[in-house]
């Protein structure tokens, strides 16, 4: 894959190594051209005007949800817009926790999860009584299906887990995990944010009862999708209330528009919306997910190979086999703050991140005091691998 030249970033930073597509990816030309054609050519509100600008603005929208259900397997009325992975994760939590919860209750978390799929569970549950089963990896941060198996009650009402974890890179059997949970009568919901960049992922085929994405991992900003399941459409309560979701409204009451317009209240994002539409387009046009994914595994071969090769002594978190794994590569050196890795990598214009990954509490269970993360995108190529692990070789000789 030969990308960098679609993304001006690299243009205009011709000495960046990006790899730190996990917190945020870059944006192609596409992504970038079609907001800027769009808001200086068709601009103005969705759903309301009945003038030709409006009726277009309206057009282009929808056709963006129609292009991204048909990409993820999923019917556009159950996708619904959000701003981002966090706000979509909320409102399935909020409406199942008011609907479904009840005080006894479970839902099992693996302790892995970033917290946009734990602080939800946290809050709601806290209010109706329902207690949180975390499940905990191996020593190496590996997670087993036996643990979810194991972690199963009577009381279990919903499990909740990624699809690919954004510290450890961990693909989780999300079939055999669904099955599990069908088997027991019990609810799923997928964070699919760190998978959907990296691996084919279609909602359905799937049949998990809800995800979440983000667009922002995807080439475009200030977007994300809640998908449902048919057994949950028109199911979930609203969760912000004002325009744009309401059929009418008296002194006394108000009824809904169906779904997907009760679920997105207020004027969205008009223009990312368009450019998410445009960003899976760039996806399609440079061969689709089961080329990224080839491309990515190539990458994670090659980076296990110099990681073993010039850094024997940093620690890896998660599986040992690249073939369990997607998109990023966490590790750390007992010896080196992360903090200080992190300052000498950003004087050598390496982009990672360093940290907790928003994911604290598999840290502090692994009791690890931080991570560098590098993580890949369609963009990344071998080079930027060399250059990240040459730096952190040098780093290593100059506190050790
Ligand atoms: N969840 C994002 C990350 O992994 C922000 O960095």
């Amino acid at each position: 894959m030969n990308c960098k030249k679609d993304f001006p970033i690299f243009k205009n930073n011709p000495d960046l190594i990006f790899l730190d597509s996990a917190a945020s990816s870059q944006k192609p030309q596409k992504v970038i051209d079609t907001i800027s054609h769009f808001s200086e050519t068709n601009y103005s509100n969705i759903h309301r005007g009945l003038y030709s600008l409006s009726l277009q603005s309206t057009e282009q929208y929808e056709k963006s949800r129609n292009i991204i259900s048909h990409f993820f397997g999923v019917e556009p009325q159950n996708c619904i817009f959000t701003k981002n992975g966090t706000e979509a994760s909320n409102i399935f939590a909020s409406g199942f926790s008011e609907l479904f919860l009840e005080k006894g209750d479970e839902i099992i978390i693996p302790v892995s999860e970033h917290h946009a799929n734990i602080l939800p569970w946290m809050h709601f549950s806290r209010k109706k009584g329902v207690k949180i089963i975390f499940i905990h990896p191996d020593e190496k941060g590996v997670f087993s299906f036996h643990q979810f198996e194991n972690a199963l009650t009577t009381n279990t009402k919903l499990i909740a887990f990624a699809h690919v974890s954004n510290v450890t890179g961990q693909i989780f059997p999300v079939k055999n995990i669904v099955q599990l949970a069908k088997k027991n009568n019990i609810y799923t919901v997928l964070d699919a944010c760190q998978s959907a960049p990296h691996l084919p992922f279609n909602f359905t085929e799937l049949g998990v009862d809800a995800a979440f994405i983000t667009g922002h991992k995807l080439g475009a900003g200030g977007t994300g999708c809640l998908f449902l399941s048919e057994k949950f459409r028109e199911v979930l309560p609203p969760y912000l209330f004002g325009g744009d979701m309401v059929d009418d409204v008296t002194e006394d009451d108000f009824s809904l528009l169906p779904q997907p317009s009760y679920l997105e209240s207020g004027t969205p994002a008009i223009e990312n919306v368009i450019g998410f539409g445009a960003a899976i387009e760039y996806i399609e046009n440079i061969g689709g997910m089961k080329k990224i994914e080839a491309h990515e595994k190539k990458l994670l071969d090659y980076a296990f190979h110099q990681l073993k090769q010039k850094l024997p002594n940093w620690k890896i978190v998660g599986p040992k086999n690249p073939d369990e794994r997607s998109g990023n590569i966490s590790l750390y050196h007992e010896k080196i703050h992360h903090s200080d890795i992190a300052v000498l990598l950003g004087e050598k214009n390496i982009a990672v991140r360093t940290g907790f990954h928003c994911a604290n509490p598999l840290h502090h269970f692994l009791k690890i005091k931080g991570t560098v993360r590098m993580s890949f995108w369609v963009y990344t190529d071998e080079k930027d691998i060399d250059a990240f692990v040459n730096a952190l070789s040098e780093i290593e000789k100059l506190f050790c």
